[in-house]
């Protein structure tokens, strides 16, 4: 039984794409690889993750608002969550695996709803800039894991699904405008991302994920494609 390391690292790492691309049970799968290797891990969503930030993320799924109002909300709600659950986790060694970080906000608010992106990256620098990162930095994710899709695979997959929150009822087009962002971000910072074909059967996309994390040596084998997400 491997013990927890008191001198780990700690690791934050986001998990992104289109509504449909199929992340969260991969992201349990992982959470369950590293805890197998003796890591505690914080496994978290946005927009939520704190009482606060879950009572905003009800809001922001339900009521409608304009695309400034909406920023606003989905910054507020990760200036708790960064505060309250993601530094501190940090702060102890943990690995926090995050469904959902800024990226989702450019690429929603930003490619979707065709907000200014200029405001956005103001409020990324505002809400990022935490006591533990130091002056004139920022807290980003060591690694965001992007699940790529076509946005026409990700909407029939969505179309089974249960009755969908303000997001999922956009149309086609709303997507393809989303995808794009989360491809311009990824552009902008190659190293930070990690894309993933996710229009692939689960055991290939699972592969996928596990040798991104071995490469970087954050999982120290490669965990067989059974024991991932069923
Ligand atoms: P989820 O269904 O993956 O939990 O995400 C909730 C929805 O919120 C999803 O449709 C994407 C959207 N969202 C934004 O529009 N902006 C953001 O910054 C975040 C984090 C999520």
């Amino acid at each position: 039984m491997p013990h927890p390391n008191p001198q780990a690292r700690g690791l934050f790492i986001s998990f992104e794409g289109i509504d449909g691309a199929g992340k969260s049970t991969h992201i349990a799968g992982l959470a369950d690889a590293f805890r197998g290797q003796g890591r505690t891990v914080t496994l978290t969503r946005e927009p939520g993750g704190t009482p606060l930030a879950e009572k905003l993320r009800a809001l922001l799924l339900n009521d409608s608002m304009d695309p400034l109002t909406e920023s606003l909300l989905v910054f507020a709600a990760r200036r708790d969550h960064l505060m309250n659950v993601i530094e501190p986790a940090l702060a102890r060694g943990e690995v926090v695996l995050c469904d959902r970080f800024t990226d989702a906000t450019f690429a929603y608010q930003g490619g979707g709803r065709g907000f200014d992106l200029d405001v956005l990256g103001t409020l990324e620098r505002w809400v990022q800039a935490t006591p533990a990162v130091g002056e004139g930095a920022l807290r980003q994710p060591d690694l965001t894991v992007w699940f790529d899709l076509p946005p026409e695979t990700a909407a029939a997959r969505l179309a089974d699904a249960r009755a969908p929150d303000r997001f999922e009822a956009q149309p086609l087009d709303f997507f393809r405008h989303v995808a794009a962002g989360y491809a311009a971000r990824a552009a902008a910072d190659p190293t930070r991302f990690a894309r993933i074909q996710a229009d692939q059967a689960r055991h290939l996309v699972w592969q996928q994920l596990t040798s991104t994390f071995v490469r970087r040596g954050w999982l120290s084998i490669m965990v067989p494609a059974n024991s991932g997400p069923r």
